[in-house]
């Protein structure tokens, strides 16, 4: 059963995700969905419905260098590997990269793996570290890390 998320019932939340986010999911993120699933910690994951929100706010604000806090099997960071321009990147950073093993197939199979490093360490240090680094110095990241450590 789908979670009912923001909404009401679970009918209503069903009709959404059968009429309008399931049919336009790209079919990597179908697959990493399913792969997903199979997963015990499944309910981590992020549902397609904020996957597609979080896909719009990425081709809105025209995102080409990203960081992914948290990884688990990679909906997310597929999603965003996708969004992204081609020369693109993404830092993904995660405790635990046992999960992120289980989506990675599926993210080399989308032919998306290069625009990914990925960090296994907890992310607070993972993020000290990259403002240690002077090619970060005043970039679109530099930025990003220090709004958010204010
Ligand atoms: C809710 S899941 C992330 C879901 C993922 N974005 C997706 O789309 O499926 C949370 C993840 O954060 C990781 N995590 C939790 N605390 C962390 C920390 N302090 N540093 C790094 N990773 C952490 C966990 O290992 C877990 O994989």
């Amino acid at each position: 059963m789908e979670p009912e998320s923001v909404l009401q019932t679970h009918d209503l939340y069903k009709y959404i995700l059968d009429t309008t986010v399931y049919p336009s999911e790209p079919e990597p993120l179908k697959e990493l969905r399913a792969v997903s699933a199979t997963h015990p910690n499944a309910m981590m994951s992020t549902g397609p419905d904020a996957g597609r929100m979080i896909q719009m706010l990425l081709k809105i604000a025209n995102a080409k260098k990203t960081i992914e806090v948290g990884v688990f099997t990679g909906y997310s960071l597929l999603l965003t590997a996708l969004a992204i321009p081609d020369d693109g990147k993404i830092v993904a950073i995660d405790m635990n990269r046992k999960a992120y093993e289980v989506g990675l197939p599926v993210i080399q199979k989308a032919g998306v793996e290069h625009k990914i490093e990925f960090i296994e360490s907890k992310a607070l240090s993972a993020l000290d570290k990259m403002l240690e680094n002077p090619d970060n110095e005043g970039s679109e990241w530099d930025r990003g890390l220090r709004q958010h450590t204010l």
